[in-house]
């Protein structure tokens, strides 16, 4: 059986591995790609989708554009070191000779959830404006979704962008808040499992010799990635974040998961704060947990297994040798 995915995305480098597997792995049937700000501002994050589908020689799915900005907070600046001021290293690329639909993302997800009830999964890689506006469009879609799958926040690993802190959260807090507080099937795919998953240049070489259409190019933009993981973690490679998203759809006993409720921290010095109630503790004292549905979260992965998946996913028939 295949899972029909949307990804909302920002690409991105680990985007573009989170992409190029849902592309290539048999049991994902990608249905189509919405864009939001984050590594870079929208409009960059839709030329970057579309290059890569077009890339990848699949232009026929189709990229929805999203929000350019957070809900509340001001835009954060674009991490132009961490993945470059293009989005793939500084690659800087050809403009796609194709273009994103006319309908925004929100109202992409929107109209191929009431479509497809219970089939669809949105995968998440990205700040989650998209999501979170699509659900004010028509809440309905919480109950005909197949699930959420969210590549953000950490539960006891420490964060990436401040102490407590993911990336993704942190970009748009009010918006993560919201997509948490909603009762759909959220799953948590943050830092304390993304930061177990090191992919290294050896494994990058073998890709780049084994996929004619996207090996060299995801080669040379990892390099940039690497170099900013190595100075700053001192890892010899980069983290699989957004891959992992992508690798629980596709196999969920890869990971360890923990169940409550999760709220976001939308002020102070824990702004991006993604907190879980795994105990029911919230029953007692914090007026403010109550009501709010369980989701769960991964605390705990087989990386070897996920870095299997994703080389494989990397070299397999999908890409023509
Ligand atoms: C997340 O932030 C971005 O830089 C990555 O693409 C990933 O989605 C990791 O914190
Ligand atoms: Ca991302």
């Amino acid at each position: 059986m295949s899972h029909k995915i949307i990804l909302d995305t920002d690409p991105g480098i680990d985007d573009a591995m989170a992409l190029f597997t849902a592309l290539a792995h048999p049991a994902i049937d990608l249905i189509g790609v919405t864009t939001t700000f984050g590594n870079v501002a929208v409009s960059q994050a839709t030329r970057n989708a579309l290059t890569l589908l077009e890339m990848a020689q699949a232009s026929h799915i189709p990229v929805a554009q999203g929000g350019a900005s957070p809900w509340i907070v001001p835009t954060p600046p674009f991490p132009d070191f961490v993945h470059g001021a293009d989005g793939f290293g500084n690659l800087h690329l050809p403009l796609p000779t194709t273009s994103a639909i006319t309908q925004p993302a929100p109202a992409f997800m929107v109209e191929q959830i009431l479509k497809h009830p219970h089939e669809i999964t949105i995968v998440a890689i990205g700040p989650l404006d998209n999501l979170a506006t699509a659900l004010q469009l028509n809440p309905e879609i919480a109950q005909l979704v197949k699930q959420v799958v969210i590549m953000g926040g950490a539960i006891e690993h420490d964060g990436n962008v401040s102490p407590v802190a993911e990336a993704n959260i942190y970009c748009d807090p009010h918006a993560a808040e919201h997509v948490m507080a909603a009762s759909w099937p959220v799953v948590m795919v943050g830092l304390d499992v993304t930061h177990q998953v090191i992919l290294d240049r050896a494994l990058f070489e073998r890709i780049r010799d084994q996929n004619p259409r996207v090996g060299q190019f995801m080669y040379n933009a990892v390099q940039f990635y690497m170099r900013f993981y190595g100075s700053i973690r001192g890892i010899q490679g980069c983290y699989g974040h957004d891959i992992s998203a992508v690798a629980y759809v596709i196999d969920p006993t890869l990971f360890q998961t923990i169940e409550g409720s999760i709220c976001v921290a939308t002020e102070g010095v824990a702004i991006g704060q993604t907190i879980i109630d795994r105990h029911g503790l919230s029953s007692y004292a914090l007026k403010n947990w109550n009501h709010r549905p369980k989701q769960k979260a991964c605390v705990g992965v087989d990386a070897e297994r996920l870095r299997a998946l994703f080389e494989s996913s990397m070299t397999n028939e999908f890409w023509g040798q």
